[in-house]
């Protein structure tokens, strides 16, 4: 005797925005008539919170605050209890999108380290204490309505030479001279569109052995009693390899990962922040970082 359980949702992508209805269809493969006490599917949306090792000595007080948020947690009874037939038993649901308390938003689904957002459906056949209790769990994502695009590009132009380091004028004299110019098209970026630039290797006195962009997330989770802000890498892209050729620009393409980048989320209980790193390796190891801030949003 099996009992199998499907939680089919009827839009395909399984995108959603609040405000909006969820429905579909739990579908219920019995290999023979059995018996339950009763068919719950609950509707749960949560943030998750956790701080690193490093800051849990630190903040004690912090520790016991970073407890979950939830944004939706709403309970909807299928069927009472009784019996479903052998062969397959399809019931739709429909649920509303909303979060009805604090904080009275539903934040895009994000996968984080420290911080993750995360909307599912489970459904449960219970059984009696015999036979074991039938689950079935199904994510789906939330997103913003776009808004509309800035109308100006928040253009940036960067240079970097051993004198824009910040380091003493004693270091500075053991640092190869070299010019690097650039410009990033845009500092505030939609997550569905490419993030660009473009960067000139001017003149360097010792050869180029790499050229790196890192995308990194800036994960917050405080309260009023301090906070916990660990920064992560997302994706690192070589943009070129080996000694390059001065004076030709080498173009800067990121495309955001899904479900890993959301726009720019800052709270009363946690911030989720993104960075550009531009990672310049010479050939005798020595590395040049430049730290770009951005911020993600969802435009049309
Ligand atoms: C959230 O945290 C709970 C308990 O701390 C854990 O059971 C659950 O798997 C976590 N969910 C995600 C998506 O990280
Ligand atoms: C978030 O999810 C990732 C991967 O699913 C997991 O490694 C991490 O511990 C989670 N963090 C929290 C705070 O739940
Ligand atoms: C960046 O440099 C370009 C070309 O040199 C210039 O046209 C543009 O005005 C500069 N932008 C800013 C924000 O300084």
């Amino acid at each position: 005797m099996s009992v199998n359980l499907d939680i089919k949702l009827r839009r395909g992508n399984k995108i959603y925005f609040e405000g909006e209805t969820i429905s579909g269809v739990l579908q219920i493969v019995c290999s023979s008539e059995i018996k339950h006490e009763g068919i719950v599917l609950s509707l749960e949306g949560l943030v998750n919170l956790s701080i690193s090792n490093k800051n849990v000595g630190i903040f004690e007080a912090l520790y016991n605050s970073v407890k979950p948020i939830s944004l939706l947690n709403q309970h909807s009874d299928l069927a009472p209890s009784g019996k479903l037939p052998a062969g397959t038993t399809e019931i739709p649901f429909e649920l509303p999108l909303i979060c009805p308390k604090e904080p009275k938003i539903l934040y895009e689904t994000y996968h984080g380290v420290f911080v993750n957002i995360t909307y599912m459906l489970k459904c449960e056949v219970k059984r009696s204490f015999l036979a074991k209790t039938a689950t079935k769990t199904q994510q789906f994502i939330i997103q913003y309505r776009p808004t509309r695009a800035p109308e100006k590009k928040s253009e940036v132009n960067f240079s970097i030479s051993p004198e824009t380091l910040q380091k003493s004028a004693k270091e500075r004299i053991a640092i190869p001279r070299f010019l690097i110019t650039g410009v990033l098209d845009s500092t505030e970026s939609c997550v569905t569109q490419p993030f660009t630039g473009s960067l000139t290797v001017h003149h360097t006195e010792v050869p180029i052995k790499s050229i790196e962009i890192q995308l990194v997330r800036v994960e917050t989770c405080g309260c009023a009693e301090g906070y916990a802000r660990d920064a992560t890498e997302i994706q690192n892209i070589q943009i070129a390899d080996g000694n390059v050729c001065p004076k030709i620009p080498i173009p800067i393409y990121i495309t955001f990962p899904r479900l890993f980048t959301c726009p720019t989320l800052i709270t009363k209980n946690f911030k989720v922040e993104f960075e550009v790193n531009l990672v310049v390796v010479f050939g005798d190891d020595y590395l040049v970082t430049e730290n770009f801030q951005i911020l993600l949003n969802r435009t049309a």
